[in-house]
Order: C-alpha cells, then structure tokens, then sequence
C-alpha cells in the first residue's frame, strides 16, 4: 500500500501536532519525524511534501536544530514556518536577524497577488505571529509574498524550486484562512489528490491486519473507552473470532456503561468476537474497602485489573498478537520518530505484556488523531454513545468517589452523573464541554426534606473546556441547567442531600477530584 504522504520535520515548535492535522483535514496522509531523523529515510518514504515546523530556538546559533540542505534539492515541495522557514533561509544563503522587538499574537498582514499559497484569499488579512528572530534577506531565487508592519518578509517563494516559507503560523486558528494556505500547499503545489479518507482507511486497515495476522489468534483488554472500542471493531471486522476482547467491568463504571459494551460487542451485538466479560464489581469492592488514599485506591484498581486480565489470559492460552488502541499522540509524544509505541494499557501502568503470551503487538490506530478514531468508529457502525464518549479515567468512578469507595457510594455517583449528562445533552451542550462528570464528595451535612431532617452526601458537578487536559477552566454551564440538574439529583437520588458547582481551574485544582 502506497500512501500519498506529507511529513512534517519537528524541530520543537508548540504546533506540531497541529500542523499534522490540519494537513489532514486537506484529506491528505501526514506524520510527524524528529529533526533528527536522517534525510535518507525520508527520501525512502518519497513523500508528497515536506513541512518545517516552527521551534524555539535561532536558526543561526551553532547548536541549533538544523537539517541538512540537500532536502532542499530533492525536488520535492518543502514549506517552512516560523523557525523552518528562517533556517530554510539560512541554508539557502539568506539572513535571519534578532531584531529589538518581536511579533506575538494576531496581525495584519498583506499578501502578494503572486503568492502561491495565499490564491484565492483577500489580501488583506489577519495571521498569527510568534517569533522574535525575523528574516532580514530572502535566499536568492526568493521573491517576498507577504510584509506586516514589523515584519518586512512575512512570506517567500521560489516558485520554480517548489520551496516555500512562512513566518507566521497558519496552522493556528487565529490565522484567518490558514487551512486554505495548507491545502494550497498539500493539495496545489505537491498535487496531493485527497484520498485519505476514513472509509478508505478502515478498508485498508481490513486488509493489512487480515495479512498481518493471517490465521493467529489476538488478544485485546476492552475498557469501553473510544480507542479500545474502535480498536476491537476495526480488528472484529478484519479476523472475527480470531479476536478475544477481555472487557473487565470493575464496578466503577458510568451507569449502564458495562451493559452498553456488551450490547454492542457481546453476544448478538454488531461485531462478530470472542467477547468475555469479566464481572469484577464485588471483588473490587472488597479489595477497597476501608482504604481511603488516593494513590493506594489508584493502585489497587489498577494491580486488580492486571490480575483478572491475567487469569483471563491464562484462560485462552498462549496468543499471536496482543492489540492496542494505541493512538497517533501516543506514538509522537512517546518519541518522535515513533520506533517504540508506549505501552498503553487499560490503567495507565504499563507492562500488560510482561504476563500475557504474546509473539508481537499489533496497533491498528496507530496513525490516527483522536477525531480521526471517531470517524473511523462511525465508519465500522459502532453507536454514537461510544464513539462520542466523553474521557474516562481508567480507575473510573475510584478518582470520582473523595475517600472510601462502596457500592453505595458508586450507586449515588452514578446515578447524579447520569442525570448530569442526560441535562447537558437536554441542552445541548453535550459536544461543547470538554470534560463533564458528577462526583462525590465525602461530606454529609444536615438538610431538610418535607419534614424531615437529614444527614446526607454532596455531589460536586464538575465541567472544564481544555486543549491538552493539562490546563484547563470551568465551564460556563447556564445557571437554569445547573438548577434542573441540582433539582433532579436531589429529588431523583436516594442519599444527596446538596449539589455543589466545582469553579476551580487547572492549575491549582486537578481535573478529578482525586
Ligand atoms: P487530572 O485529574 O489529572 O485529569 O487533571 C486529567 C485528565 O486525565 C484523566 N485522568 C486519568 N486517566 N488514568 C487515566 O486513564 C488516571 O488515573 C487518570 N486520572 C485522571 C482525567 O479524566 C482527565 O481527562
């Protein structure tokens, strides 16, 4: 399989990912390498174009990232940005200087009626600037394609070499019609013709996994979560029964969501598998009662979960493959280059392989961006509910529940998260908030209802929006939809008696409440 390719050379800049996928959204295949990676790799992956990201550092500086100059000479499309396209300059005999003041946020720009990527686009316009190295001299064979005020070169072509640089950032949305410079790029100036496409991709997908594996047997752990879902249907699809999906329901799931799992991949579901669930609420139950650190309940449900998966494993026997849903910012975050994948387990811990019987790892969504994973999800008719799943933390509900976890405990929070959701939905917020769960705080407090007096739990409504999940803010929920939620969790749960709003950002706070 050939796959028409754009690669994007890293050298540290903030947008990586982005650039990555904006390409992608030109319907056009992309992955990301190092800097360091050797020209003659890429030469062998013959790709359509090649884009330089941005980075921090000054091109001219002796230890600066560099590259070597025969990528210029490939003949094969090349567009710097911001640091790529000042060291492109600097290869190629132009001059990239410190001025006194750098350029950072939106700024006007104008564009040249001959520039090559901005066709089609008004002249006039708003980019995004972050730099403060600026270059003072084109290459010659350079022509000049856009000027801000602070910024004389803001754009530059050589036409005839294919070779294009861009001070500012198109791949940021500030940068009005940036996508539009990128597909003028990928899909005018390389003649990439589109056709990475996720119905494309789950045919091919089929087709090299049923290779790969030909008659071997492969083993997943199903956690209900996007990648594992898609996962196991994409590979239900390519081998059938050759696949065993081991779903450990812990107990410290959302409502319904073990049902939800089964119905689609167990017995008289859509996929056609080896499904086994594994029904683990009280042994999970008991191996955390009483404890009440955080760390140690983390813990537990994670050594727990090795141990069912092993006992499941032993079960089936010695297998060819153990599959992962292994994503594509898994693979760049773990190393660009991507040789070795992180190992990602159900728990975050790592080192599933060390127990199971397995001759090799196989990855089937190891190219694809999260949103990406979605589409192919829909493509392969899993239901919206899983493929549009909002993150879930591998220790579940036991981040959700502040102190001792029980039964009674996981029963309240998943029912006051259930009616969360279903309001939010009601709204019609549900794709607008990045994160959004109920959880329970360990407080009881005096309450009255009807004539009684009572001595019940808090629950603590939490919403964030985020990019990274590294930083992130509360939501602006209406405060009516907090209301009918407050109403319902209190009227409709047994045992809460308050509802809480959690208005804390990240930092200082966590996005769980442990
Ligand atoms: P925090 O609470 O650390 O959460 O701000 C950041 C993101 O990570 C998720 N999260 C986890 N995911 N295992 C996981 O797989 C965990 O132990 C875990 N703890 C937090 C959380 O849901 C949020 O999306």
């Amino acid at each position: 399989m050939t796959r028409e390719t754009v690669i994007v050379i890293d050298f540290g800049g903030q947008y990586n990912q982005l650039v990555a996928r904006r390409v992608r959204e030109c319907n056009v295949y992309c992955e990301i390498y190092s800097y360091k990676t050797d020209i003659e790799k890429i030469k062998e992956m013959n790709p359509k174009g090649i884009i330089l990201t941005g980075g921090p550092n000054s091109c001219y500086e002796p230890d600066s990232p560099s590259y070597t100059k025969e990528l210029f000479e490939l003949g094969i499309p090349v567009l710097g940005l911001c640091y790529g396209a000042q060291l492109m300059m600097h290869l190629l005999g132009g001059k990239v200087i410190t001025p006194e003041v750098g350029e950072y946020g939106k700024t006007e720009i104008t564009y040249s009626k001959n520039g090559v990527l901005f066709q089609g686009l008004p002249e006039k316009s708003v980019c995004w600037m972050s730099h403060f190295d600026r270059i003072s001299e084109v290459a010659p064979g350079f022509e000049v394609t856009a000027f801000t005020a602070d910024c004389p070169i803001a754009a530059t072509q050589n036409v005839e070499k294919k070779l294009y640089a861009i001070q500012f950032h198109p791949e940021v949305l500030h940068t009005e019609n940036g996508t539009e410079m990128i597909k003028n790029f990928v899909r005018g100036v390389c003649g990439c013709a589109g056709d990475w496409k996720m119905d494309t991709f789950v045919e091919e997908s089929i087709r090299t996994i049923r290779e790969k594996v030909g008659d071997g047997k492969v083993l997943l752990a199903l956690s209900g979560g996007v990648d594992s879902s898609v996962a196991a249907g994409l590979l239900s699809r390519a081998i059938g029964k050759q696949l065993t999906c081991v779903f450990v329901d812990h107990g410290l799931l959302r409502k319904n969501e073990g049902d939800e799992v089964e119905a689609v991949f167990g017995e008289g579901g859509i996929f056609d598998l080896n499904f086994i669930r594994v029904n683990a609420q009280e042994r999970y139950y008991k191996k955390l009662a009483g404890v009440t650190e955080p760390e140690q309940k983390r813990k537990i449900i994670g050594e727990e979960f090795i141990r069912i998966f092993e006992e499941e494993a032993k079960k089936i026997g010695a297998v060819d493959f153990l599959a992962q849903g292994t994503i594509y910012p898994d693979v760049v975050e773990s190393g660009l280059g991507g040789e070795s994948a992180v190992i990602k387990s159900h728990h975050n811990v790592g080192g599933l392989p060390d127990f199971v019987d397995f001759k090799e790892i196989i990855e089937p969504l190891r190219d694809l961006f999260k949103d990406e994973v979605r589409k192919a999800g829909l493509e392969l008719g899993i239901p919206e509910y899983l493929v549009f799943r909002q993150p879930f933390p591998g220790p579940g509900l036991g981040v959700r529940i502040v102190g001792e976890v029980t039964a009674e405990k996981v029963r309240i929070v998943q029912d006051a998260d259930y009616i969360y959701r279903e309001e939010i939905a009601n709204a019609g917020l549900d794709r607008s908030i990045g994160q959004y769960f109920a959880a329970l705080t360990n407080m009881r407090s005096v309450g009255v209802m009807g004539d009684e007096r009572t001595y019940d739990y808090a629950v603590a409504l939490r919403a964030v929006n985020t990019v990274d999940f590294m930083t992130a803010d509360a939501a602006e929920i209406p405060f009516e939809v907090l209301q009918k939620v407050m109403s319902r969790i209190i009227n409709e749960v047994k045992g809460v008696n308050r509802v809480f709003y959690d208005l804390t950002s990240k930092p200082p706070g966590t996005i769980e409440l442990e």
